[in-house]
């Protein structure tokens, strides 16, 4: 499917519109000339204001039918986007679409391709129905530059492929088979994939995630992805939580937690899409992704309660709650991006049920080895339109983690600020250079459909990762 998009102002009333046009086929009409058709009384009996979340669906005479989307008075980015999203919704089983609406917002083209790319998005691969799909191939606005229409076309993308795999049913998504998606698809980005396997991952002696592995027949997995551009201003080591599916293991997990647990694998999907999409911008900046992937199983040698880790760098570790499994994993992952001696290392992680206690399931959680790498990426998840909240790195919860046997131990045994404990935990492996971590444990999963978000997997932080890669170019 084509979809034309057309940045007009069409005054109705004085409020501000988007339009959508159905086309059965042939050619597009263009903006202006697509709006001769409507009828200004017909509008009016539907009572039509164009408010904020409106929308009229009327007859025209070149097309399958015109539909009206309000932008309220004061529309910005966000409501451009998100109407974007609802009319794409509203007309996606269509041949070819054109928009039409909103030039006077700052961000226009973005929020246009981005609202369509991600509102149109649905993952329909175990629906037996054949309800036609067509997916958005490409999109043209009329009157804007097309490099820039085509820029954030491929950042949508990117958090649609970020949404498929999170999408995709725990069965199906292995340890294996994820390191093969991710290898292939980074692989025809023209980024480099190194795939480790159990002997590896042995050789290597990364501890907390053979220990969370310990418990699953599905053998473990480590990708790194290297994107190299020539002459890079900086160099961003990206670490993503790849638990491919999160039954708690032995410290089980009761049903009702469990049902989303193949979410699980989000931090690993987002920081995967974001190196793609920064490769096929051809940002420069040096980008090393790594992602740790393992199931946390119950098999007969699951870790047990008690038993104590040796992580590849930093603190021993007694695992009291086999549950608390990301950090485990993540602190290998840690370990192995300091080893590249990166600018900046960001970790993104479905890490703790706290994070969704404080923040609810709209808000990732920021945390910042200091307030100027958290500020830079709250920075980034505002040009992005991601919500991002700071919370604090709070260095005397490290006492709580404090364990009788080993240097640290994985939960602290209060239900209080978990959060923040997990972060101070992840401090221990991120070294001493700038570090944030972001966890999606709320906004990983859609709860609704609305605007450009699809009830599911949320692809929550791509966009952010490339603004913040963006940002890195202009350092000096
Ligand atoms: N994967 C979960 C966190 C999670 C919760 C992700 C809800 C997405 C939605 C994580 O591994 C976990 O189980 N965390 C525990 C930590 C606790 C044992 C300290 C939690 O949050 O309960
Ligand atoms: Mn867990
Ligand atoms: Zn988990």
């Amino acid at each position: 499917m084509e979809l034309r998009a057309a940045t007009v102002d069409i005054d109705l009333e004085g409020a501000t519109l988007i339009a959508g046009i159905l086309q059965g086929g042939g050619a597009l009409p263009g903006s202006e000339e697509a709006l001769e058709g409507v009828d200004p009384a017909a509008v009016e009996a539907a009572g039509f204001e164009g408010k904020t979340g409106q929308t009229l669906r009327l007859p025209h005479p070149d097309a399958a039918a015109l539909i009206l989307i309000g932008l309220g008075e004061e529309a910005g980015y966000e409501t451009l986007r998100d109407a974007s999203g609802d009319a794409a919704r509203m007309v996606k089983t269509q041949a070819a679409v054109s928009l039409l609406g909103g030039s006077g917002i700052e961000g226009a083209v973005r929020a246009v391709v981005e609202g369509a790319m991600l509102g149109a998005y649905s993952y329909r691969d175990y629906k037996s129905d054949d309800e036609e799909q067509p997916s958005l191939e490409t999109m043209h606005i009329v009157g804007a530059d097309q490099s820039e229409v085509d820029g954030w076309f491929t950042v949508a993308e990117a958090t649609n492929l970020a949404r498929d795999w999170v999408n995709t049913p725990a069965r199906d998504l292995s340890p294996e088979v994820f390191a093969g998606l991710i290898e292939t698809v980074a692989t025809a980005a023209g980024v480099s994939a190194e795939v480790w396997d159990r002997d590896r991952i042995e050789e290597e002696a990364l501890g907390g995630l053979l220990g969370v592995a310990a418990g699953s027949d599905r053998d473990p997995r480590v990708v790194t992805l290297t994107y190299k551009p020539t002459d890079p201003k900086a160099h961003l080591a990206l670490v993503g939580k790849g638990i491919t599916f999160d039954s708690g293991g032995l410290s089980i997990k009761a049903s009702n937690y469990m049902e989303e647990m193949k979410v699980d694998m989000s931090g690993a999907a987002t920081v995967v899409a974001a190196t793609v999409a920064i490769a096929r911008l051809g940002l420069p900046v040096q980008v090393t992704c790594i992602t740790p992937l393992t199931d946390n199983a119950i098999g007969g040698d699951a870790t047990r309660p008690g038993d104590v880790l040796r992580p590849l760098d930093g603190p021993t570790i007694e695992v009291l709650n086999t549950d608390a499994e990301g950090r485990l994993i993540l602190a290998d992952g840690l370990g192995l991006a300091r080893r590249h001696d990166p600018d900046l290392i960001v970790d993104v992680a479905t890490l703790t049920g706290a994070a969704r206690v404080a923040l609810g399931d709209q808000i990732a959680a920021v945390f910042g080895s200091d307030s100027e790498v958290a500020a830079r990426v709250l920075d980034a998840a505002g040009l992005a339109g991601e919500q991002f909240w700071e919370m604090p790195l709070f260095k005397k919860y490290r006492k709580s983690l404090d364990s009788n046997i080993a240097d640290i131990k994985n939960i602290s045994g209060s239900r209080y600020g978990g959060a923040i404990v997990a972060a101070v935990f992840l401090s221990e492996y991120a070294g001493e250079g700038p570090w944030a971590h972001i966890d999606i444990a709320g906004p990983a999963i859609a709860r609704e459909t609305s605007g450009d978000q699809v009830k599911g997997a949320s692809g929550v932080g791509v966009r952010t990762l490339v603004e913040l890669a963006k940002a890195m170019t202009e350092a000096d």
